[in-house]
This record gives C-alpha cells, sequence and structure tokens, in this order.
C-alpha cells in the first residue's frame, strides 16, 4: 500500500517544516502546499481512481486522518507564532520615549475677530444679535433705502434665488430686522455672512461683516465717533489714529468711511523705506462704513420721527488682514492648518 506509506510520511516532513518556518506567511505556504486544492494529500488522492474498489476506503480514511492531524499541527504553530510577535512588539515597545504631542485644533481668524470685536462691543453696552443669509429682497434692499434702479441690485453683484429673495449681500438687513422686532431704545451687533457675486485675487463670493446699530433718543455724530475710536483703539492699540471721510450710503445720512493708520508702517507709509504695499503709502487703510441712520430707514420700520441714532458695518477678514498682518484674503477659505495653527491661543 504505498498510498498509505505516502501518506504517513507526510505528518513527520511537515512537523520539520513547521519548525523552520517563522513567519506567519511562510506557515501560510506550508499550508496551502499540504493541504490546499493542489496541494500534496490532494495530489496522493488523485490515484485513488486506480486502486481496487475494496482498498479505497481504508486510504480515504488514512486521509482524512493525515488531514486532521495536519490542521492540528498548523494550528498549533499559529498560536506559537502569534504568541511569538506579541512578546517582540512588546520589547520593542519603549515605554521610557517621550510622549508625542496630540493635535489640538485652533480657531479660525475669522472666529477670533468676531468674538473679540462683539466682546468690545458688548463692553459698550450693545447686545449680539444675527439674522438669516438667505434674505428678501425688501430687507436688503427696499427698506434699507435702496431704490430697485441701484446698481447694487444687479444681477451682477447680487446672488439671487428667486426674484425676489436672495442671498444678503450685507449684514444691514439685520438692523432693519433688528427695530421691526423691537423698540428704541436699543444697540446691536449682528456677525455673519454675506455673499457677492465677485471673486478674485481680493474678494470671495462669501465673507463676513460685522453690522452695528444703535438707537434712540438723542444719538449723535458725536456718540457714533466716540464708540467707534474706542472700538478701534481697543482692537488696534490705543496709539492707533483714526479719521472719518465723507461717504455715501443708502441707509445713512450723512455717512463716513473710518480709515486709522496704518498698523503694517505705523502710519508712515513706508517700511525699511520701501513703500507700504498695504497703505500704499498714504499712511491710512479703511476699516469700516457708518453713518447716521437715514429717516427713511426708519419710515420703512415703522419708528418714530424723533428717534436718531448710527450705524456701521465692517469686514472681518478685512479687520483679521490688518490685525494679524495676513497678506491673502485666500488664506481665509483654504484651510491650511499651517496657516490656521498660528492662531493658537
Ligand atoms: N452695508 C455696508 C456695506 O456692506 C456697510 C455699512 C453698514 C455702511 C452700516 C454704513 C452703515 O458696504
Amino acid at each position: 500500500m504505498d498510498l498509505i506509506a505516502a501518506l504517513d510520511s507526510l505528518v513527520p516532513e511537515l512537523e520539520k517544516g513547521l519548525e523552520q518556518a517563522h513567519t506567519l506567511d511562510a506557515l501560510e505556504g506550508l499550508r496551502v502546499d499540504m493541504l490546499g486544492r493542489k496541494g500534496r494529500i490532494a495530489r496522493i488522492m488523485a490515484a485513488l481512481p486506480t486502486l481496487e474498489p475494496s482498498e479505497r476506503p481504508q486510504v480515504g480514511q488514512k486521509a482524512n486522518s493525515v488531514k486532521e492531524r495536519c490542521n492540528a499541527l498548523f494550528d498549533a504553530r499559529k498560536a506559537e507564532l502569534e504568541r511569538e510577535q506579541e512578546e517582540i512588539a512588546l520589547r520593542l515597545f519603549d515605554p521610557t520615549a517621550p510622549g508625542r504631542a496630540p493635535w489640538r485644533g485652533t480657531l479660525h481668524p475669522d472666529t477670533l475677530v468676531t468674538e473679540e470685536i462683539c466682546r468690545i462691543f458688548q463692553g459698550l453696552g450693545f447686545t449680539v444679535a444675527s439674522g438669516p443669509e438667505v434674505e428678501i429682497d425688501h430687507y436688503n434692499f427696499e427698506a434699507l433705502n435702496i431704490p430697485p434702479e441701484h446698481p447694487a441690485r444687479d444681477m451682477q453683484d447680487t446672488l439671487y434665488i428667486t426674484e425676489s429673495v436672495l442671498m444678503r449681500t450685507h449684514t444691514s438687513p439685520v438692523q432693519v430686522r433688528t427695530m421691526l422686532a423691537a423698540k428704541p431704545p436699543l444697540a446691536v451687533v449682528a456677525p455673519g455672512k454675506v455673499y457677492r457675486r465677485d471673486s478674485d485675487l481680493t474678494h470671495t463670493p462669501m465673507f463676513h461683516q460685522i453690522e452695528g446699530l444703535m438707537v434712540g433718543y438723542g444719538i449723535s455724530m458725536a456718540h457714533l465717533r466716540g464708540t467707534l475710536t474706542a472700538f478701534v483703539r481697543a482692537v488696534f492699540g490705543l496709539g492707533t489714529k483714526v479719521r472719518f471721510r465723507p461717504s455715501f450710503f443708502p441707509f445713512t445720512e450723512p455717512s463716513a468711511e473710518v480709515d486709522i493708520s496704518c498698523c503694517i508702517c505705523g502710519g508712515q507709509g513706508h517700511v525699511d523705506g520701501q513703500p507700504c504695499r498695504v497703505c500704499k503709502t498714504t499712511g491710512w487703510v479703511e476699516i469700516l462704513g457708518c453713518g447716521m441712520v437715514d429717516p427713511a430707514v426708519y419710515a420703512a420700520v415703522g419708528y418714530p420721527e424723533d428717534v436718531s441714532g448710527f450705524a456701521f458695518g465692517m469686514g472681518v477678514e478685512r479687520v483679521a488682514m490688518l490685525k494679524y498682518g495676513i497678506g491673502d484674503l485666500r488664506m481665509f477659505f483654504e484651510n491650511d492648518v499651517r496657516f490656521l495653527g498660528q492662531f493658537a491661543g
């Protein structure tokens, strides 16, 4: 019976092979060679039909017991190898190695600046308000004294959703919503996202603004100046110079733009003899628009004629760029952690 002898010889051979297998891969190679579909046992069994039918059961039984024995040997060796590898891993682990610092997230500069500005105005008695980014034309334009023919309403500038629904182009509609919801006196700041059909090096389709509104009785331009001067010095430092330059907005009258002495060149117009790129040598940079609320806006929200107040609006990215000396607006939206990580608290 050479088939039985052949099967018997497999077990000691496997035992020897297993001793020399030191990896799980080598083990698997041996297993396929022995028990696989084209393995040693399968090849011996292929000769079964050449035997007398009476001899076949005995050889079949032998093959099964050899298979079982082989399986048991493989399992035992596998457990042994796994244990060995665990021990090696433990030995390689160095409990005295210094730890790796955990990754810590940081607040986005937009968030930092928004929080700082809101905190300053809260200190001056303002509360924080908000409004929707999807706005109706009436609040974004009409109630703010921006007539239908006004160029700001052009499809070129505004992202419309329907004829009368749009992405707000500024935070000023929160002025309207605030006044419709409350009686004077009131003072709010409203931070949020605004949208414009604009995209180049210095404009992004979405950016952030902070609106301010104070309405009451006997509020004058002097209050506007005092409030915004205090705000500017709180953000940019006590030495910052402030100037109010006449301007125009449909919803304020009179209107002004506020310039501060350039925080990059210290108002000198030059840095190390080179022309300052931020203020273009003028020594001044614009940071916000403001004015006394136009009576047409009070009329639109049903306020009495004897109220008075001021409003202002500023770009958060712009303030952040000036405050931190960030040269490129795109940095705010690229989410590069090498940039964002520099604002760790
Ligand atoms: N809404 C104006 C803008 O986006 C800014 C502004 C707000 C001006 C309030 C005056 C008063 O440019």
